[in-house]
């Protein structure tokens, strides 16, 4: 939830390490994570079909954010990618173990995605 009392809070009086930067996109991602979640929650809460487009449509945005982010950490953190490389194959496996289909990912996955509005 946002902070406001604060408005110094997220300031930093040094540049990042890149350790540090590691951490703080990994807390940008949970912060994408969490809007998700409470405009979700607002989209499921009201009947107005213009708050639900609305709401929705930035709820969506924050979702390619959290893939923008996504591929920054694995940039920046290579070992991590691998990590992260090592639990997809896990579940494809699990899928490909009870004949279920496997997604596929990166580009063809976006190009399912519905349009949404670039924020910015
Ligand atoms: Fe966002």
């Amino acid at each position: 939830m946002p902070s406001f009392a604060n408005p110094f809070q997220g300031n930093v009086n040094k540049k990042l390490s890149k350790e540090e930067l590691i951490q703080a996109v990994r807390l940008d991602i949970a912060g994408e994570l969490e809007a998700i979640f409470m405009y979700d929650a607002h989209v499921q809460a009201t009947d107005d079909p213009i708050a639900k487009k609305v709401i929705a449509d930035i709820r969506d945005e924050e979702k390619a954010h959290v893939g923008e982010l996504m591929t920054l950490l694995k940039i920046l953190d290579p070992a991590e990618a691998a990590h992260f490389a090592e639990g997809e194959a896990e579940v494809r496996e699990m899928l490909e173990a009870i004949g279920a289909a496997v997604p596929s990912g990166g580009e063809e996955a976006a190009a399912r995605a519905p349009q949404t509005g670039r924020s910015r």
